[in-house]
């Protein structure tokens, strides 16, 4: 298993470009038009990104979590800048099935990918349009791997196999952080499990800013 030693940042595998936040919402408009891969926003992200100047208006901090910033959403994609302070976690959570990437642009965080095991409700995740009604009781999650995300280093993405996840900005590395996220399709609801009282929910989602 990996462990969450971060004194070894990999090198920059990446540079993208950056560009005013009109050109990065264009093309993620029209990449949004035709048939969304995977691939294909990675390589939208490894070669483009919004330029800093225009980076701060999407930058908006509470002191005990962090922020979702929208910067662009239609029915298909959407975009937001996460401002993360030093030492904010998210709980664990689903995606919904959803096609999930992060590049992270300033400050570094880490990602912990779990697989869900067993649990109790298992037939709740039999619904359309969504990935679960959540209600469990039992929960069994397996720790698969853990990421480092840092600026120009790889890309972190959630999809249909990969969808639990839990992110932390550490509060040892004293630093906060700020990550550009882009989710096809947009969801406002996900599930969030508590491990501790073996119980899960759905959790509305929203923008802050
Ligand atoms: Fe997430």
């Amino acid at each position: 298993m990996d462990t969450q030693d971060t004194t070894a940042a990999p090198a920059a595998i990446y540079s993208p470009k950056p560009v005013a936040v009109e050109e990065f919402v264009d093309g993620i408009r029209t990449l949004s038009e035709g048939l969304i891969t995977k691939q294909k926003i990675y390589d939208f992200l490894i070669t483009n990104e919004i330029r800093e100047s225009d980076l701060q208006h999407y930058k908006h901090w509470l002191p005990d979590r962090h922020t979702r910033n929208k910067v662009f959403r239609n029915d298909m994609i959407e975009v937001m800048v996460i401002c993360w302070p030093i030492g904010a976690i998210t709980p664990l959570h689903t995606h919904n099935g959803q096609l999930g990437w992060m590049t992270m642009l300033e400050g570094k965080l880490v990602v912990e990918n779990y697989h869900k095991v067993r649990c109790n409700a298992a037939e709740n995740e039999q619904v359309v349009g969504f990935d679960c009604l959540a209600g469990a009781t039992q929960i069994e999650m397996e720790l698969i791997d853990t990421e480092l995300a840092i600026p120009g280093g790889p890309i972190n993405t959630v999809d249909k196999t990969q969808t639990i996840h839990r992110i932390k900005n550490l509060a040892e590395w004293n630093e906060p952080a700020v990550s550009l996220h882009i989710y096809s399709r947009p969801i406002d609801s996900c599930v969030v499990f508590d491990m501790d009282t073996q119980r899960c929910f759905r959790r509305d989602l929203k923008y802050d800013y």
